[in-house]
């Protein structure tokens, strides 16, 4: 993109329509005994910081996984324990065992919002900026609108910044996978959106446009010799890449089967795994995102 002072403006504008939407209350807010996903985010701090590993998806008298048990694979757990950390830092109230149990406070929620817009500037709003930027035969113009329809589109913000979820770390990853198989780094493509995958099941919905898109970047290479090649090397990132997300679950196999039961939770039915996987019946992310692969 050709003019910064054109980028800034857009940056700073999808950061002020995210902060004020912000500023109006979560879903479930003062709203007991379950509040709503903003106190099952705060929950799963208090889960990841003050128990083990190998109890955080299990049930049990600290860890009642009828009141908001992790069912988000692995990183989602693992970003809940490094936001526990900062709050706990702030104010170790909001995320003590037991007590913490629907904390509700303006600091709080400054800080549970503060959360969601640093995760987003870290990782989606890069994510966009390159991708407009890599646009190829558009003018720089409509570069800059591109990223300015991403950055406002509607349904992540209110998701994210209203209701309250981390969608944009999910679909930041997953688009950081779209930029590096759409520039050839295929190998670290594939990590990104297998890290978007093991932050969120609902990632599952872009892995087949993902794998044919790669599938079909070997057979074009041949059948035999650098096709094989890149397939092997694709496959062994993928391979890589889950198991040291899944690392500290590997000690037993009941454990890992445990967290694979959260995750799709077969036993209460198809509809349940239906709704982990989408939540909203649809997919927060423009298509647009997937032009590059077509
Ligand atoms: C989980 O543990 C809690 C407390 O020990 C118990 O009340 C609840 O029934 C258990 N839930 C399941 C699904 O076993």
């Amino acid at each position: 993109m050709e003019s910064w002072s054109q980028v800034t403006i857009v940056v700073l504008l999808g950061l002020t329509v995210r902060w004020a939407v912000s500023l109006h209350p979560y879903s479930g807010a003062g709203k007991p005994p379950m509040f709503g996903d903003y106190e099952a985010q705060r929950h799963w701090q208090e889960i990841t910081l003050n128990l083990p590993v190998k109890q955080w998806y299990f049930n049990s008298s600290d860890n009642n996984l009828q009141y908001w048990g992790l069912d988000y694979p692995p990183l989602t757990a693992y970003h809940s324990l490094l936001c526990a950390y900062v709050a706990e830092f702030i104010n170790p109230d909001w995320v003590a065992l037991h007590t913490s149990r629907g904390h509700e406070s303006q600091a709080h929620k400054l800080f549970m919002r503060a959360t969601v817009l640093v995760a987003d500037l870290l990782i989606y709003v890069p994510a966009v900026l390159l991708y407009c930027s890599s646009l190829k035969e558009i003018s720089p113009k409509r570069k800059i609108a591109s990223a300015l329809c991403i950055l406002l589109y509607p349904g992540l913000i209110l998701i994210d910044y209203g209701h309250f979820q981390y969608n944009s770390v999910s679909l930041g990853f997953a688009l950081w996978g779209v930029l590096g198989v759409s520039c050839d780094w295929d190998l670290l493509g594939s990590l990104a959106f297998c890290l978007a995958l093991n932050y969120k099941q609902m990632e599952l919905y872009h892995s087949l446009p993902f794998f044919c898109f790669l599938l079909g970047k070997c057979f074009k290479k041949g059948l035999k010799g650098k096709g094989v090649e890149l397939f092997v090397k694709l496959a062994c990132t993928v391979v890589a890449s889950f198991l040291l997300c899944w690392l500290p679950f590997f000690t037993e196999r009941e454990h890992a089967l445990q967290v694979l039961r959260r995750l799709f939770p077969v036993d209460r039915g198809l509809f349940e795994v239906w709704l982990k996987v989408d939540p909203y019946c649809s997919i927060p992310a423009p298509p647009l995102y997937f032009s590059e692969l077509m």
